[in-house]
């Protein structure tokens, strides 16, 4: 809501713009508009004006019912209707999901029924699906039957909120708008390739839906994954949906599993521990969670991409709540020179060249190089060249969630990912969750630490080690 908000302060919605809440509990309209009020208040980028808030809600209306019943998919339609003539709204209607995966068949089934799926006459009709979509390729599968059923391809959009990041679609710039980088973006120079999505928040009040998803599913399977197909795959032919998802979907199709699960992937689950001056409490102890819970709130795994460019390369992917700090990048790492014609204990200090897109939150992209040291000696030591959008732009980034609710409304399905993709995710994941669920349970790591011990040893058995961002 505080993302729609934004949209209209922008001047980015149409005038007829209208939105109906449909839930179970006991709201009139004005209560709806009173907590998207204080939602906006709090939350939204842009500055609170009053008189485009007036013009927001004269077109937001709340409709009271159940998933199972009739009666409240009457009701939704002729708030609609009513809403189409008050407004004009032209009959173009997208469906926000924001449901558990176990509502879906009935939410599109009404929708089927009440006749609020059906695209007739020039207008439009969209779902959209927040995540989780699945929870492994065979419920996933269902779902998109299930959902494929009433809604064509090209009418349904499944939110990854991460390609919404500015930052995220700057990798596609970075790589295939300039010349320099991709000459050696490929297994001739590029040693490995880390991709962080690191959070110091632990499940907060989300116990109910995080229990038995855990990290793997809840980041690796979409965001992470993600990330990775926007970093490895070829260049589109062009940059229109159908492009980018055939290069997204090779990629993910090439992308090999590890043959010894326990050596190359890890999982963990926070213990008590101190952040940000503040004791934390163990994942086990946290308001919801069973005591015997399994589930992991690290993962790490490692990838290959068997294609020409990158074959022998790893990904290695990691996601953590409760480490030292938010941050999410992803490290391109470069093999070392293959000759010095400095002495040894000039080169001690030097790592690897590496190219960090700085995804959140300090927006940017660091190239990591070594450098003489000032002096009479041939010292040489890593340094950073750095470009951050705060210094280099002054237009102001829209929140994930404002690009990709304006690109719903204007059937723009660049920035989410399609079925096959969704699939193939699963299909890289199923192996590693199936080998967690009969072997053991997540380590334990410290809350405010950078998680498992267990996670270092893996890249040190490699010869690499994870880097402190
Ligand atoms: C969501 C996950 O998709 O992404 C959350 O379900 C996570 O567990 C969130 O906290 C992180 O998003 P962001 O944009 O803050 O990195």
């Amino acid at each position: 809501m505080p993302a729609v908000y934004d949209l209209a302060n922008r001047g980015l919605l149409p005038p007829g713009f209208s939105l109906v809440g449909f839930a179970r509990r006991e709201w009139q309209n004005e209560d709806f508009a009173e907590v998207v009020h204080d939602a906006v208040k709090e939350h939204a980028r842009t500055p609170f004006r009053e008189e485009v808030w007036q013009q927001l809600i004269q077109g937001m209306r709340f409709v009271q019912g159940t998933f199972d019943d009739d009666d409240s998919f009457e009701r939704l339609r002729d708030t609609i209707d009513e809403l189409d003539k008050a407004q004009g709204t032209g009959g173009n209607f997208a469906f926000y999901l924001s449901v558990p995966p176990s509502a879906f068949p009935v939410v599109i089934q009404q929708l089927k029924k009440h006749r609020l799926a059906d695209q007739s006459s020039g207008s439009w009709r969209r779902a959209v699906i927040e995540k989780p979509f699945g929870h492994d390729l065979k419920s996933a599968e269902e779902l998109n039957t299930t959902v494929e059923e009433v809604f064509a391809p090209d009418q349904v959009f499944r939110i990854d909120h991460y390609l919404g990041k500015e930052t995220v679609q700057n990798i596609l710039a970075l790589r295939f708008a300039n010349t320099m980088f991709e000459p050696i973006w490929n297994r001739s120079f590029v040693d490995h390739v880390q991709i962080t999505m690191a959070e110091d928040i632990g499940i907060g009040g989300r116990a109910g839906y995080y229990d038995g998803i855990g990290a793997a599913r809840d980041v690796i399977q979409n965001h992470l994954l993600q990330l990775m197909a926007l970093t490895a795959m070829e260049e589109p032919a062009s940059f229109d949906a159908d492009a980018l998802a055939a290069e997204k979907t090779k990629v993910l199709g090439a992308v090999r599993l590890p043959k010894d699960l326990g050596r190359d992937t890890v999982r963990g689950q926070y213990a008590t521990g101190w952040q940000g001056g503040e004791k934390a409490v163990g994942y086990l102890q946290e308001e919801g969670i069973n005591a015997s819970s399994k589930t992991d709130t690290y993962a790490a795994i490692k990838l290959e991409v068997d294609n020409r460019r990158w074959a022998g390369v790893p990904f290695y992917l990691r996601t953590g709540k409760r480490l030292g700090r938010r941050v999410t990048e992803i490290a391109v790492v470069f093999q070392r020179a293959p000759h010095s014609p400095f002495d040894h204990t000039a080169t001690e200090e030097l790592g690897k060249n590496a190219i960090v897109i700085r995804v959140q939150p300090d927006e940017g992209v660091t190239v990591r190089f070594g450098s003489k040291v000032p002096g009479t000696s041939m010292e040489i030591r890593d340094v950073s060249m750095d470009f951050a959008y705060g210094e280099s732009f002054t237009e102001s980034s829209p929140e994930a969630y404002e690009r990709l609710i304006l690109d719903v409304l204007l059937g723009d399905s660049n920035l989410f990912p399609r079925t096959e993709e969704v699939e193939l995710s699963w299909k890289i994941l199923d192996p590693i969750e199936e080998y967690w669920d009969s072997n053991g349970k997540p380590a334990q790591y410290q809350s405010g630490t950078w998680g498992p011990v267990e996670a270092d040893e893996m890249l040190e058995r490699d010869g690499r080690s994870w880097r402190r961002p």
